[in-house]
């Protein structure tokens, strides 16, 4: 039976690194949405502000279904929002890469992304934004697992899938970055408006 891999999470966590990894030790087609959306033109527009194309996600779960339909190999599929753009029904599992918000936010300043962008990636990390969503569209009791991949190495992150796929044993939620940012008082300094 094919299985259909998500790899999701807010940008810069790791998903692309980790789901190339993946694909490629189980042998499976890898799917990055981004290159997806360029390929097939999936565009519905330009986001002036942050000087990128928003996605037409009609458009995408479309050509993304076609896709996994046709795949005669596993399929792992790489992107923030890939939980909401692919059917639940053809989804095995949603793997919700996390990172914590102090070494993401170093990360991000040293790449030279610009405060906007920086603190609004912040702020969906600590709000939970990629997880809720997996939640909210694969509703199947321990379908949708968080790892957190703070200074995890890339093949440490595959083991733990692999781990997951294997047993069929997953832990929903582990990280709170929303509590133990409040609890050391610094909760202000990384979630600005
Ligand atoms: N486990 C890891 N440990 C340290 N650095 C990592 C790890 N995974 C990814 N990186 C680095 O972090 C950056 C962002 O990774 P990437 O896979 O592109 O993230 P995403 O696809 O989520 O935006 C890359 O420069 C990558 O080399
Ligand atoms: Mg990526």
């Amino acid at each position: 039976m094919k299985r259909v891999i998500l790899v999701t999470g807010t940008p810069c966590v790791g998903k692309t690194t980790t789901a190339k990894a993946l694909a490629a030790k189980l042998g499976a087609q890898y799917i990055n949405l981004t290159d997806l959306a360029r390929i097939h033109n999936l565009t519905s527009g330009e986001d002036e502000e942050r000087h990128t194309t928003i996605i037409d996600e009609e458009a995408m779960r479309m050509k993304l279904s076609e896709s996994i339909t046709q795949a005669e190999t596993d399929v792992v599929v790489d992107g923030h929002y890939a939980a909401a753009v692919t059917p639940p029904e053809l989804t095995t599992r949603v793997f919700v890469l996390r990172r914590n918000p102090k070494e993401l936010r170093n990360f991000m300043q040293s790449c030279g992304f610009d405060e906007l962008k920086v603190y609004e990636n912040l702020a969906a990390e600590i709000l939970d934004n990629c997880l809720v969503e997996a939640f909210q569209f694969h509703t199947e009791p321990g379908k949708v697992c968080e790892l957190d991949a703070t200074s995890k190495t890339v093949d440490e992150l595959v083991g733990e899938i692999l781990e997951v796929l294997e047993t069929g044993i997953c832990c929903g939620s582990v990280v709170d970055w929303l509590g133990t940012l409040e609890e050391e008082g610094i909760l202000d300094q990384y979630l600005k408006a």
